[in-house]
């Protein structure tokens, strides 16, 4: 053994299907290699000394950090589960200026999934120049296309109150059977304090974009709970950050789209192992830590957060509530 689990076949059958959103029926068929055995305890995959899900292969960093970006592309990067979806519907409304025809078209060429999954990147090379490409991706900043940090294309960076983001990942990798310690929330909870999480933890993979990258044209930096508050407000920041103005119609458009009940009518749902396991709009609230956090977890918690984050210019965006 190698110690990587998942170079051992453990590829899992895992992808989004957006019902009301995909009339192609082929479109939703996986092109990823199927588990032997669909019970194993999938594992994760550990590249550089970072955790990936099992379906980020071995040279898919290397091929993200040297993927050829496009002046027009825009990339939706958060650590999961901190708003990506939502982001990337609000960014596509905008580029189709709220129209369901277009975006529904634009997303049945698209590949599924964050472009660090399977071959996406081959992928989404391949789509044609002329529209521009929106991809969600999660990765740390030494993966992230390195042409970006060039000035070319656009970010779109999301961040979420690491309390609530902690919950909102439990609920989703409690069933994903990547590791038994995160199917309990007390195990996932201590594992989500230590850098060998899944994604890295929340302190590692977000401080240092928002830190050294905060002042770049090409980033635009928004959090959950700023998207919360001022729906509309979020819209107007990135039309500007795309030098997309839209009309005052669209712009309402825009927010009635993307609000969580339209989004939630259309039953975003994610497959594993070819079941509907994961609804990906659950909850959609700031706050929701206090369901599930121990005065004894939100102290040692509260403890780590003010450590790492002391002098930290991204202490002064985070927001427990609103
Ligand atoms: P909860 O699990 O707290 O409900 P991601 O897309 O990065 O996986 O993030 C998922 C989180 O974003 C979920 O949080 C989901 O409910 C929330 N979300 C998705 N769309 C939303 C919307 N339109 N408004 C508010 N929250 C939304």
């Amino acid at each position: 053994m190698c110690g990587h689990q998942s170079h051992h076949k453990l590829y899992a059958y895992e992808y989004i299907r957006h019902i009301n959103h995909c009339s192609k029926t082929d479109c939703c068929q996986p092109n990823y290699t199927m588990t032997e055995n669909p019970k194993t305890l999938l594992g994760l995959n550990v590249i550089n000394g970072f955790t990936w899900p099992p379906l980020v292969h071995d040279t898919n960093p290397e091929k993200l950090a040297n993927f050829k970006v496009r002046e027009d592309d825009v990339f939706v990067l958060t650590y999961p589960k901190s708003g990506t979806h939502w982001t990337q519907k609000l960014v596509k409304n905008i580029l189709f200026e709220g129209n369901n025809d277009k975006i529904r078209k634009d997303s049945e060429s698209n590949p599924l999934g964050p472009i660090e999954f399977g071959d996406n990147y081959k992928k989404y090379d391949s789509l044609s120049t002329e529209k521009p490409r929106v991809m969600m991706i999660h990765v740390p900043v030494d993966v992230l296309p390195r042409q970006v940090f060039e000035g070319k294309g656009k970010v779109v960076f999301v961040i979420r109150n690491p309390k609530d983001n902690l919950v909102s990942y439990w609920n989703f990798l409690k069933d994903r059977q990547y590791l038994e310690e995160y199917e309990e929330w007390d195990s996932c909870f201590e594992a989500s304090l230590r850098p060998d999480m899944l994604y890295g933890n929340w302190f590692d993979f977000n401080l240092p974009y928002y830190e050294n990258h905060r002042n770049k044209k090409n980033f635009l930096f928004l959090t959950y709970e700023e998207m919360k508050l001022d729906h509309k407000g979020c819209v107007l920041r990135i039309c500007d950050f795309l030098s997309r103005p839209l009309s005052e119609e669209q712009v309402d458009k825009v927010v009635e789209n993307t609000s969580f009940s339209s989004m939630k009518a259309s039953k975003p749902v994610l497959f594993f192992q070819g079941k509907p396991t994961y609804n990906l709009l659950r909850k959609g609230v700031v706050g929701d830590w206090k369901t599930r956090f121990t005065v004894a977890q939100k102290e040692r918690f509260d403890a780590i957060y003010n450590q790492r984050m002391e002098g930290t210019a991204l202490a002064k965006r985070i927001k427990f509530e609103i």
